[in-house]
């Protein structure tokens, strides 16, 4: 059992001085819970790997209080700066070249030359700067499990593993950040999230370079069974068939829907915004309905869509081919 506190001034100090001694904290930020560790702490850092059960060669993202301390440890070109200037604090993380000796522990960025930084909204971004020092801090939650979105979400899975959780209620994206790089002129998107790919294309008047993402190890964490519950899931479906759990998105119903084991509408009126908050909740409660398969309704593939499909084609991952990103989109 982890103990559970608030996000007042008490309950923020108490979290940098527990991250201060090494300790892993799980702190709220906008996207989804995080469990953090002071990234200079290499012996803090390697507890998260073995907290979540994750493979050491997968990097984990920087949080940063401001763009002065994302100037510490990384070189910023002028268009990541611009993008920082726009989106920060909020839901986009990015890659950029790592300076060298900063006293950042290598294991952060599991030994690559480059570093993944993000600045959080609300409560996360006090305790770093509290802290004085970025926190490592991937999604708080065993690895290939569902991310945790909420405090009890979050002590169900790692609670016996970690000391202290902090309660700021459910995540307000509910879906991880999206990452980017700059390339020249061009900005990567490595991994779809929180920030709409549209929103970052309005600002920098051209369109994304999507990596291919069956190939794609740059964002390592992409594996394709990242996001497994234990049921099966079948996408973009069509009708319900008997014993399957459904999970339906908008005001229309697909046949069979009244027969469903369980049912849950990630957003009545067909909200992108609403249905990314509540996905990995109701993936969790679906999964512990009992039912062998989630059947999930066709989801839109413009703004936070991309990203809500991405997810869950990685959910599906086991038991369907990789092309199923193509036949979806
Ligand atoms: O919203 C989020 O991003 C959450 C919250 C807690 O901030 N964090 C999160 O972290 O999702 P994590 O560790 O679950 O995902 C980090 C992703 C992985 O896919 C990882 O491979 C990629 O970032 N990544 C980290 N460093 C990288 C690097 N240097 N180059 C490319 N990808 C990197
Ligand atoms: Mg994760």
């Amino acid at each position: 059992m982890a103990r559970i506190i608030g996000t007042d001034e008490q309950a923020i100090r108490t979290a940098a001085n527990a991250l201060a001694e090494g300790n892993l904290v799980a702190i709220p930020t906008e996207t989804v819970y995080g469990l953090a560790a002071d990234a200079t702490n290499g012996d803090a850092v390697a507890g998260i790997f073995e907290a979540k059960g994750r493979p050491h060669f997968n990097p984990l993202i920087c949080h940063v209080s401001d763009i002065a301390m994302a100037e510490r440890y990384a070189l910023i070109d002028p268009l990541s700066r611009r993008l920082m200037d726009v989106f920060w604090p909020g839901p986009l993380t990015l890659v950029l070249p790592l300076r060298p000796d900063t006293g950042l522990h290598p294991l952060v960025a599991a030994g690559l030359d480059t570093i993944a930084l993000r600045m959080p909204r609300g409560v996360a971004g006090k305790i770093i700067a509290a802290l004085n020092r970025p926190l490592a801090a991937p999604s708080a939650n065993t690895s290939g499990k569902i991310s945790g979105t909420s405090a009890s979400a979050v002590e169900d899975d790692l609670g016996l593993k970690i000391a202290l959780i902090l309660d700021a209620g459910p995540s307000e994206v509910g879906l991880e950040s999206t990452i980017v790089k700059v390339d020249g002129d061009a900005v990567q998107l490595l991994r779809p999230g929180g920030l709409a790919a549209e929103d970052i294309e309005a600002l920098i008047a051209g369109t994304l370079k999507r990596i291919d993402q069956r190939s794609a190890i740059e964002a390592p964490g992409m594996l394709a069974s990242h996001y497994a519950p234990s049921a099966g899931v079948r996408l973009n479906v069509h009708e319900v068939r008997a014993g399957e759990a459904l999970l339906a998105f908008g005001p229309q119903r697909v046949s069979g829907a009244e027969g469903a084991a369980a049912s849950l509408n990630l957003s009545e009126t067909g909200n992108l915004r609403e249905a990314a908050a509540n996905l990995f909740d109701y993936m969790k409660r679906l999964d512990g309905s009992g039912s062998a398969v989630i059947a999930v309704e066709p989801i839109p593939f413009n703004g936070l869509g991309e990203a809500i499909n991405d997810r869950l084609v990685r959910a599906a991952a086991p038991r369907v081919p990789p092309i199923a990103l193509e036949q979806i989109k």
